[in-house]
Protein backbone atom coordinates (compact mmCIF):
# COMPACT_ATOMS: atom_id res chain seq x y z
CA UNK A 1 0.00 0.00 0.00
CA UNK A 2 1.55 3.63 -1.35
CA UNK A 3 2.06 6.32 1.44
CA UNK A 4 1.83 8.60 -1.11
CA UNK A 5 -1.36 9.68 -1.57
CA UNK A 6 -1.97 13.31 -0.54
CA UNK A 7 -4.97 13.23 2.25
CA UNK A 8 -8.21 14.04 0.86
CA UNK A 9 -9.24 17.47 1.15
CA UNK A 10 -12.63 18.95 -0.08
CA UNK A 11 -13.40 20.18 -2.97
CA UNK A 12 -15.86 23.06 -4.16
CA UNK A 13 -16.21 23.14 -7.92
CA UNK A 14 -17.70 26.49 -9.18
CA UNK A 15 -21.44 25.23 -8.32
CA UNK A 16 -20.44 24.87 -4.32
CA UNK A 17 -20.72 21.32 -3.99
CA UNK A 18 -18.52 18.91 -2.14
CA UNK A 19 -18.04 16.21 -4.44
CA UNK A 20 -15.81 14.48 -1.96
CA UNK A 21 -18.39 13.99 0.70
CA UNK A 22 -21.63 14.80 -1.05
CA UNK A 23 -21.36 12.93 -4.10
CA UNK A 24 -23.84 12.40 -6.57
CA UNK A 25 -24.20 10.67 -9.95
CA UNK A 26 -26.98 12.39 -11.06
CA UNK A 27 -26.33 15.84 -9.47
CA UNK A 28 -26.88 19.37 -11.84
CA UNK A 29 -23.40 20.28 -10.47
CA UNK A 30 -21.74 17.09 -11.49
CA UNK A 31 -23.28 17.18 -14.70
CA UNK A 32 -21.64 21.09 -15.45
CA UNK A 33 -18.70 20.44 -14.22
CA UNK A 34 -18.26 17.05 -15.09
CA UNK A 35 -14.36 16.96 -16.15
CA UNK A 36 -13.56 19.14 -12.88
CA UNK A 37 -14.91 16.66 -10.84
CA UNK A 38 -13.36 13.72 -11.75
CA UNK A 39 -10.32 15.46 -12.17
CA UNK A 40 -10.27 16.58 -8.39
CA UNK A 41 -11.37 12.94 -7.35
CA UNK A 42 -8.97 11.13 -9.16
CA UNK A 43 -6.22 13.36 -8.00
CA UNK A 44 -7.06 14.20 -4.33
CA UNK A 45 -9.96 11.59 -3.41
CA UNK A 46 -9.40 8.41 -4.01
CA UNK A 47 -12.90 6.79 -2.76
CA UNK A 48 -15.56 9.35 -2.19
CA UNK A 49 -18.77 9.09 -0.44
CA UNK A 50 -22.47 9.98 -1.70
CA UNK A 51 -24.90 9.08 0.26
CA UNK A 52 -27.85 9.04 -2.50
CA UNK A 53 -30.31 5.69 -2.59
CA UNK A 54 -28.49 4.14 0.34
CA UNK A 55 -25.17 5.84 0.47
CA UNK A 56 -22.06 4.35 -1.86
CA UNK A 57 -18.80 5.16 -2.12
CA UNK A 58 -17.54 6.04 -5.43
CA UNK A 59 -13.39 4.69 -6.63
CA UNK A 60 -11.09 6.78 -8.91
CA UNK A 61 -7.98 6.24 -8.98
CA UNK A 62 -6.90 3.70 -12.31
CA UNK A 63 -5.36 1.14 -9.93
CA UNK A 64 -7.88 0.81 -7.75
CA UNK A 65 -10.61 0.72 -9.88
CA UNK A 66 -8.52 -2.29 -11.95
CA UNK A 67 -7.82 -4.17 -8.48
CA UNK A 68 -11.37 -3.71 -7.40
CA UNK A 69 -13.07 -5.16 -10.52
CA UNK A 70 -10.77 -7.78 -10.78
CA UNK A 71 -11.64 -8.75 -7.19
CA UNK A 72 -14.97 -10.16 -7.84
CA UNK A 73 -15.04 -12.74 -4.73
CA UNK A 74 -14.66 -8.98 -2.62
CA UNK A 75 -16.37 -6.95 -4.65
CA UNK A 76 -19.33 -8.79 -6.23
CA UNK A 77 -21.45 -7.68 -9.29
CA UNK A 78 -24.67 -9.81 -7.95
CA UNK A 79 -25.58 -6.54 -5.98
CA UNK A 80 -26.58 -4.67 -9.48
CA UNK A 81 -24.72 -2.01 -11.52
CA UNK A 82 -25.93 0.95 -9.65
CA UNK A 83 -27.02 2.50 -6.36
CA UNK A 84 -31.04 1.27 -4.98
CA UNK A 85 -30.92 -2.17 -7.44
CA UNK A 86 -30.12 -4.66 -5.44
CA UNK A 87 -32.77 -7.58 -5.23
CA UNK A 88 -35.51 -9.68 -7.35
CA UNK A 89 -37.73 -6.64 -6.79
CA UNK A 90 -35.38 -4.37 -8.99
CA UNK A 91 -37.55 -5.86 -12.45
CA UNK A 92 -35.83 -7.20 -15.69
CA UNK A 93 -31.92 -7.77 -14.67
CA UNK A 94 -29.47 -7.25 -17.04
CA UNK A 95 -26.75 -11.02 -17.55
CA UNK A 96 -23.91 -11.16 -17.51
CA UNK A 97 -23.09 -7.87 -15.82
CA UNK A 98 -25.12 -8.44 -12.69
CA UNK A 99 -23.72 -12.14 -12.42
CA UNK A 100 -20.49 -13.39 -10.43
CA UNK A 101 -17.86 -15.74 -12.07
CA UNK A 102 -18.65 -19.14 -12.23
CA UNK A 103 -22.03 -18.27 -14.28
CA UNK A 104 -20.83 -15.06 -15.47
CA UNK A 105 -17.81 -16.90 -16.68
CA UNK A 106 -20.21 -19.56 -18.73
CA UNK A 107 -22.15 -16.85 -20.55
CA UNK A 108 -18.93 -15.07 -21.16
CA UNK A 109 -17.46 -18.24 -22.51
CA UNK A 110 -20.31 -19.20 -24.62
CA UNK A 111 -20.50 -15.69 -25.94
CA UNK A 112 -16.83 -14.42 -26.66
CA UNK A 113 -16.23 -16.36 -29.74
CA UNK A 114 -18.93 -13.92 -31.13
CA UNK A 115 -17.19 -10.61 -30.25
CA UNK A 116 -13.96 -11.11 -31.16
CA UNK A 117 -12.54 -9.37 -33.51
CA UNK A 118 -12.48 -11.30 -36.43
CA UNK A 119 -16.22 -12.36 -35.66
CA UNK A 120 -17.18 -8.88 -35.58
CA UNK A 121 -14.72 -7.77 -38.72
CA UNK A 122 -16.76 -10.09 -40.72
CA UNK A 123 -19.93 -7.77 -39.74
CA UNK A 124 -18.06 -4.56 -41.78
CA UNK A 125 -20.15 -4.34 -45.07
CA UNK A 126 -23.15 -4.75 -42.95
CA UNK A 127 -22.29 -1.84 -40.47
CA UNK A 128 -21.03 0.66 -44.00
CA UNK A 129 -24.73 -0.20 -45.11
CA UNK A 130 -25.95 1.04 -42.00
CA UNK A 131 -23.76 4.06 -41.67
CA UNK A 132 -24.23 4.91 -45.01
CA UNK A 133 -28.10 4.60 -45.34
CA UNK A 134 -28.09 7.11 -42.19
CA UNK A 135 -25.94 9.56 -43.59
CA UNK A 136 -27.68 9.61 -46.47
CA UNK A 137 -30.56 10.59 -44.85
CA UNK A 138 -29.45 14.62 -43.86
CA UNK A 139 -26.03 14.89 -46.39
CA UNK A 140 -27.61 16.79 -48.96
CA UNK A 141 -29.08 19.57 -45.88
CA UNK A 142 -25.97 21.00 -45.10
CA UNK A 143 -27.01 20.83 -41.42
CA UNK A 144 -28.14 18.55 -38.45
CA UNK A 145 -28.02 17.50 -35.07
CA UNK A 146 -26.44 14.28 -35.62
CA UNK A 147 -26.83 12.87 -32.30
CA UNK A 148 -30.93 12.86 -33.58
CA UNK A 149 -29.91 11.86 -37.47
CA UNK A 150 -26.89 9.60 -36.64
CA UNK A 151 -25.01 9.27 -33.68
CA UNK A 152 -28.17 7.76 -31.53
CA UNK A 153 -29.87 5.33 -34.12
CA UNK A 154 -26.19 3.52 -35.90
CA UNK A 155 -26.07 1.30 -32.27
CA UNK A 156 -29.70 0.21 -32.52
CA UNK A 157 -29.03 -0.62 -36.48
CA UNK A 158 -26.38 -2.13 -35.86
CA UNK A 159 -27.47 -4.54 -33.28
CA UNK A 160 -31.11 -5.27 -35.11
CA UNK A 161 -30.34 -5.33 -38.46
CA UNK A 162 -26.36 -6.12 -38.77
CA UNK A 163 -26.26 -9.13 -35.86
CA UNK A 164 -29.81 -9.89 -35.52
CA UNK A 165 -31.16 -9.97 -38.74
CA UNK A 166 -34.55 -8.55 -38.00
CA UNK A 167 -36.65 -7.45 -41.12
CA UNK A 168 -36.53 -3.87 -42.03
CA UNK A 169 -39.92 -3.00 -41.43
CA UNK A 170 -39.80 -3.78 -37.83
CA UNK A 171 -36.60 -1.07 -37.27
CA UNK A 172 -38.87 1.84 -36.87
CA UNK A 173 -41.13 0.29 -34.11
CA UNK A 174 -38.15 -1.85 -32.35
CA UNK A 175 -35.76 1.97 -33.03
CA UNK A 176 -38.48 3.86 -31.57
CA UNK A 177 -38.71 1.82 -28.14
CA UNK A 178 -35.13 1.36 -27.75
CA UNK A 179 -34.75 5.11 -28.65
CA UNK A 180 -37.33 5.73 -25.90
CA UNK A 181 -36.14 3.02 -22.96
CA UNK A 182 -32.87 4.95 -23.46
CA UNK A 183 -33.21 8.63 -23.80
CA UNK A 184 -37.00 9.14 -23.60
CA UNK A 185 -38.90 10.98 -21.12
CA UNK A 186 -38.34 9.42 -17.26
CA UNK A 187 -41.98 8.23 -17.20
CA UNK A 188 -42.32 6.36 -20.30
CA UNK A 189 -39.01 4.65 -19.88
CA UNK A 190 -40.29 2.26 -17.64
CA UNK A 191 -43.15 1.22 -20.77
CA UNK A 192 -40.13 1.09 -23.19
CA UNK A 193 -38.29 -1.35 -21.65
CA UNK A 194 -41.18 -3.45 -21.64
CA UNK A 195 -41.79 -3.11 -25.31
CA UNK A 196 -38.29 -3.69 -26.35
CA UNK A 197 -38.29 -7.06 -24.09
CA UNK A 198 -41.63 -8.23 -25.21
CA UNK A 199 -39.78 -7.75 -28.42
CA UNK A 200 -36.51 -9.93 -27.65
CA UNK A 201 -38.91 -12.54 -26.09
CA UNK A 202 -40.57 -12.57 -29.42
CA UNK A 203 -37.17 -12.62 -31.49
CA UNK A 204 -36.15 -15.49 -29.19
CA UNK A 205 -39.17 -17.20 -29.45
CA UNK A 206 -39.59 -17.10 -33.04
CA UNK A 207 -35.61 -18.45 -34.09
CA UNK A 208 -36.29 -21.36 -31.19
CA UNK A 209 -38.32 -22.89 -34.18
CA UNK A 210 -35.90 -22.02 -36.41
CA UNK A 211 -32.67 -23.78 -38.03
CA UNK A 212 -29.61 -22.85 -36.30
CA UNK A 213 -27.49 -19.92 -37.93
CA UNK A 214 -24.81 -20.17 -35.99
CA UNK A 215 -24.56 -16.62 -34.29
CA UNK A 216 -24.58 -15.45 -30.63
CA UNK A 217 -28.52 -16.01 -30.47
CA UNK A 218 -27.79 -19.53 -31.22
CA UNK A 219 -25.69 -19.69 -28.25
CA UNK A 220 -28.29 -17.50 -26.23
CA UNK A 221 -31.11 -20.28 -27.17
CA UNK A 222 -28.60 -23.23 -26.09
CA UNK A 223 -28.19 -21.07 -22.86
CA UNK A 224 -25.65 -22.72 -19.89
CA UNK A 225 -25.71 -24.14 -16.37
CA UNK A 226 -27.02 -21.47 -13.95
CA UNK A 227 -25.57 -20.67 -10.24
CA UNK A 228 -26.84 -24.52 -8.90
CA UNK A 229 -25.40 -26.09 -12.42
CA UNK A 230 -29.21 -26.40 -14.32
CA UNK A 231 -29.92 -25.54 -17.37
CA UNK A 232 -30.78 -21.81 -16.94
CA UNK A 233 -34.52 -20.48 -17.26
CA UNK A 234 -35.59 -18.91 -20.10
CA UNK A 235 -35.72 -15.40 -18.22
CA UNK A 236 -32.22 -15.63 -18.03
CA UNK A 237 -31.62 -15.95 -21.23
CA UNK A 238 -33.77 -12.90 -22.07
CA UNK A 239 -31.94 -10.85 -19.81
CA UNK A 240 -28.60 -12.03 -21.48
CA UNK A 241 -30.41 -10.22 -24.72
CA UNK A 242 -31.14 -6.85 -22.84
CA UNK A 243 -27.45 -6.89 -21.73
CA UNK A 244 -26.67 -7.14 -24.97
CA UNK A 245 -28.82 -4.23 -26.40
CA UNK A 246 -28.42 -2.21 -23.58
CA UNK A 247 -24.90 -2.45 -22.92
CA UNK A 248 -23.99 -1.31 -26.79
CA UNK A 249 -26.80 1.92 -27.45
CA UNK A 250 -26.39 4.80 -25.42
CA UNK A 251 -22.57 4.25 -24.82
CA UNK A 252 -21.89 3.93 -28.59
CA UNK A 253 -24.26 6.94 -29.02
CA UNK A 254 -21.84 8.89 -26.98
CA UNK A 255 -18.71 7.84 -28.43
CA UNK A 256 -19.96 8.37 -31.91
CA UNK A 257 -21.13 12.14 -30.78
CA UNK A 258 -18.11 12.77 -29.14
CA UNK A 259 -15.87 11.46 -32.44
CA UNK A 260 -18.06 13.86 -34.72
CA UNK A 261 -17.47 16.88 -31.99
CA UNK A 262 -13.67 16.75 -31.95
CA UNK A 263 -13.54 16.80 -35.81
CA UNK A 264 -15.57 19.30 -35.58
CA UNK A 265 -13.59 21.33 -33.41
CA UNK A 266 -10.32 20.06 -34.02
CA UNK A 267 -9.67 20.70 -38.09
CA UNK A 268 -5.85 19.60 -37.33
CA UNK A 269 -6.76 16.47 -36.20
CA UNK A 270 -8.76 16.23 -39.13
CA UNK A 271 -6.99 16.87 -42.10
CA UNK A 272 -4.42 14.30 -40.45
CA UNK A 273 -6.98 11.42 -40.12
CA UNK A 274 -8.46 12.08 -43.45
CA UNK A 275 -4.88 11.97 -44.72
CA UNK A 276 -3.45 8.99 -42.89
CA UNK A 277 -5.92 5.87 -42.34
CA UNK A 278 -2.87 4.36 -39.64
CA UNK A 279 -4.03 6.89 -37.54
CA UNK A 280 -7.77 5.58 -36.91
CA UNK A 281 -6.95 3.16 -34.78
CA UNK A 282 -5.06 5.31 -32.06
CA UNK A 283 -7.51 7.95 -32.33
CA UNK A 284 -10.57 6.09 -32.17
CA UNK A 285 -8.80 4.04 -28.64
CA UNK A 286 -8.24 7.50 -27.15
CA UNK A 287 -11.79 8.88 -27.96
CA UNK A 288 -13.45 5.62 -26.65
CA UNK A 289 -10.90 7.21 -23.62
CA UNK A 290 -11.85 10.83 -23.46
CA UNK A 291 -16.14 9.60 -24.62
CA UNK A 292 -16.21 6.62 -22.50
CA UNK A 293 -20.07 6.97 -21.33
CA UNK A 294 -20.16 4.82 -18.38
CA UNK A 295 -19.22 7.18 -15.58
CA UNK A 296 -19.03 4.29 -12.92
CA UNK A 297 -20.74 0.93 -12.14
CA UNK A 298 -21.44 -0.79 -9.15
CA UNK A 299 -20.05 -3.48 -6.99
CA UNK A 300 -21.22 -4.42 -3.49
CA UNK A 301 -18.69 -5.80 -0.94
CA UNK A 302 -18.89 -8.76 0.58
CA UNK A 303 -16.56 -9.01 3.53
CA UNK A 304 -15.20 -5.80 5.47
CA UNK A 305 -12.38 -4.38 3.55
CA UNK A 306 -10.44 -1.36 2.77
CA UNK A 307 -10.01 0.75 -0.97
CA UNK A 308 -6.98 3.30 -1.16
CA UNK A 309 -6.92 3.29 3.17
CA UNK A 310 -10.44 3.76 3.47
CA UNK A 311 -12.47 1.04 5.71
CA UNK A 312 -15.28 -0.61 3.40
CA UNK A 313 -17.71 -2.85 5.81
CA UNK A 314 -19.27 -5.94 3.97
CA UNK A 315 -22.82 -4.94 2.10
CA UNK A 316 -21.41 -1.42 1.20
CA UNK A 317 -22.03 -0.67 -2.21
CA UNK A 318 -19.17 0.89 -4.51
CA UNK A 319 -19.26 2.59 -7.89
CA UNK A 320 -15.78 1.74 -9.74
CA UNK A 321 -15.51 5.15 -11.72
CA UNK A 322 -14.21 3.94 -14.91
CA UNK A 323 -14.81 7.57 -16.57
CA UNK A 324 -12.42 9.28 -13.32
CA UNK A 325 -9.58 6.35 -14.04
CA UNK A 326 -9.58 7.35 -18.00
CA UNK A 327 -8.25 10.76 -16.52
CA UNK A 328 -6.10 9.73 -13.88
CA UNK A 329 -2.67 11.46 -14.24
CA UNK A 330 -0.65 8.78 -13.12
CA UNK A 331 -1.41 6.86 -16.17
CA UNK A 332 -2.28 9.43 -18.85
CA UNK A 333 -0.21 12.74 -19.44
CA UNK A 334 -2.62 15.71 -19.95
CA UNK A 335 -5.87 13.37 -19.07
CA UNK A 336 -8.31 15.94 -19.96
CA UNK A 337 -7.51 16.51 -23.44
CA UNK A 338 -7.80 14.21 -26.88
CA UNK A 339 -4.47 13.42 -27.95
CA UNK A 340 -4.63 11.52 -30.92
CA UNK A 341 -1.64 10.32 -30.92
CA UNK A 342 -1.65 8.82 -27.21
CA UNK A 343 -0.93 5.41 -26.74
CA UNK A 344 -3.05 3.33 -24.64
CA UNK A 345 -2.37 -0.27 -23.25
CA UNK A 346 -5.66 -0.85 -21.41
CA UNK A 347 -8.58 1.03 -21.92
CA UNK A 348 -9.75 1.63 -18.71
CA UNK A 349 -13.75 2.68 -20.55
CA UNK A 350 -14.33 -0.68 -20.82
CA UNK A 351 -13.17 -2.16 -17.20
CA UNK A 352 -11.37 -4.69 -16.17
CA UNK A 353 -11.02 -7.82 -14.86
CA UNK A 354 -14.21 -10.42 -15.35
CA UNK A 355 -16.79 -8.05 -17.03
CA UNK A 356 -14.53 -6.21 -19.43
CA UNK A 357 -17.20 -4.72 -22.15
CA UNK A 358 -17.87 -7.81 -24.40
CA UNK A 359 -18.49 -5.31 -26.90
CA UNK A 360 -15.34 -3.73 -27.06
CA UNK A 361 -14.74 -4.67 -30.99
CA UNK A 362 -18.23 -4.00 -31.89
CA UNK A 363 -18.09 -0.01 -30.62
CA UNK A 364 -14.52 0.51 -32.34
CA UNK A 365 -15.63 -0.78 -35.60
CA UNK A 366 -18.22 1.33 -35.48
CA UNK A 367 -16.63 4.30 -34.48
CA UNK A 368 -13.72 3.59 -37.37
CA UNK A 369 -16.12 3.07 -40.03
CA UNK A 370 -17.76 5.86 -39.11
CA UNK A 371 -15.12 7.70 -38.69
CA UNK A 372 -13.82 6.77 -42.14
CA UNK A 373 -17.65 7.99 -43.87
CA UNK A 374 -18.07 11.22 -41.97
CA UNK A 375 -14.30 12.12 -42.90
CA UNK A 376 -15.38 11.18 -46.70
CA UNK A 377 -18.50 12.86 -46.96
CA UNK A 378 -18.49 15.85 -44.62
CA UNK A 379 -14.69 16.56 -45.36
CA UNK A 380 -15.36 20.60 -44.39
CA UNK A 381 -17.53 19.70 -41.27
CA UNK A 382 -17.76 22.51 -38.15
CA UNK A 383 -20.22 23.08 -35.58
CA UNK A 384 -23.25 24.72 -36.51
CA UNK A 385 -23.95 29.03 -36.16
CA UNK A 386 -24.57 29.39 -32.46
CA UNK A 387 -24.22 25.68 -31.83
CA UNK A 388 -23.68 24.70 -27.90
CA UNK A 389 -23.27 20.65 -27.39
CA UNK A 390 -25.46 19.31 -24.76
CA UNK A 391 -24.75 17.43 -22.12
CA UNK A 392 -26.78 15.20 -19.41
CA UNK A 393 -25.88 12.60 -16.92
CA UNK A 394 -28.20 9.65 -16.25
CA UNK A 395 -26.75 7.86 -13.28
CA UNK A 396 -24.02 5.22 -14.96
CA UNK A 397 -23.76 7.30 -18.15
CA UNK A 398 -22.56 10.42 -19.53
CA UNK A 399 -24.69 11.58 -22.63
CA UNK A 400 -24.44 14.26 -25.46
CA UNK A 401 -28.37 14.84 -26.43
CA UNK A 402 -27.63 17.24 -29.15
CA UNK A 403 -24.75 18.83 -31.09
CA UNK A 404 -25.76 20.63 -34.48
CA UNK A 405 -23.16 20.38 -37.17
CA UNK A 406 -22.69 22.44 -40.40
CA UNK A 407 -20.75 21.07 -43.69
CA UNK A 408 -21.04 22.28 -47.49
CA UNK A 409 -23.80 19.65 -48.98
CA UNK A 410 -22.87 16.88 -50.77
CA UNK A 411 -24.89 13.98 -52.89
CA UNK A 412 -26.44 11.11 -52.04
CA UNK A 413 -24.59 7.48 -52.20
CA UNK A 414 -22.12 5.87 -50.85
C1 LIG B 1 -17.88 2.84 -26.38
C2 LIG B 1 -18.77 1.90 -26.19
C3 LIG B 1 -18.84 1.06 -24.94
C4 LIG B 1 -18.38 1.34 -23.68
C5 LIG B 1 -17.66 2.59 -23.16
C6 LIG B 1 -18.70 0.18 -22.85
C7 LIG B 1 -18.36 0.05 -21.50
C8 LIG B 1 -18.53 -1.10 -20.77
C9 LIG B 1 -18.05 -1.29 -19.42
C10 LIG B 1 -17.31 -0.24 -18.59
C11 LIG B 1 -18.39 -2.55 -19.04
C12 LIG B 1 -17.99 -3.25 -17.73
C13 LIG B 1 -19.06 -3.54 -16.74
C14 LIG B 1 -18.51 -3.85 -15.36
O1 LIG B 1 -17.28 -3.90 -15.13
O2 LIG B 1 -19.35 -4.06 -14.47
C15 LIG B 1 -19.11 -3.15 -20.13
C16 LIG B 1 -19.66 -4.42 -20.12
C17 LIG B 1 -20.53 -4.88 -21.10
N1 LIG B 1 -20.74 -4.32 -22.33
FE1 LIG B 1 -19.93 -2.60 -23.03
N2 LIG B 1 -19.36 -0.74 -23.61
C18 LIG B 1 -19.44 -0.26 -24.90
C19 LIG B 1 -20.01 -0.90 -25.99
C20 LIG B 1 -20.68 -2.08 -25.94
C21 LIG B 1 -21.33 -2.73 -27.05
C22 LIG B 1 -21.32 -2.23 -28.51
C23 LIG B 1 -21.96 -3.84 -26.58
C24 LIG B 1 -22.78 -4.82 -27.39
C25 LIG B 1 -22.58 -6.08 -27.37
C26 LIG B 1 -21.68 -3.91 -25.14
C27 LIG B 1 -22.15 -4.88 -24.28
C28 LIG B 1 -21.69 -5.07 -23.00
C29 LIG B 1 -22.09 -6.18 -22.14
C30 LIG B 1 -23.11 -7.25 -22.47
C31 LIG B 1 -21.35 -6.05 -20.96
C32 LIG B 1 -21.41 -6.99 -19.74
C33 LIG B 1 -20.24 -7.94 -19.78
C34 LIG B 1 -20.12 -8.79 -18.54
O3 LIG B 1 -20.64 -8.43 -17.50
O4 LIG B 1 -19.49 -9.85 -18.61
N3 LIG B 1 -20.89 -2.83 -24.80
N4 LIG B 1 -19.17 -2.26 -21.17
Amino acid sequence: MTDTREAPTATTTTTGRDHFTDFDLDSPEFTADYEQVLGDLVQKCPVAHSDVAGGYWVVSRYDDVRDCAQDWQTFSSEGGFEPGRGGEEGGAKLYPVELDPPYQTRWRTALGPHFGPRAVRSRSDSIREQVTALIDGFVESGETDIVESFAAHLPGRVFFATFLGVPLSDLPFIQTATDNAMRGPMEGRGEAWGQVAGYLDGYLRMRQDEPPRGDFVDVVLAGVEDHDGNPCSWEHKLYVMIDLLAGGIGTTTYLLAGMVQHLATHPEDRARLAADPTLWPGAVEELIRYYGSIVALGRTATKDTEVAGQPIAKGDFLMLSFAAACRDPRVFDDPHTVDIDRKIAVNPAFSFGPHRCIGSHIARLEATISLEEVLRRLPDLRLAEGSTPVYSNSTITRNLDSLRIAFTPQPLGP
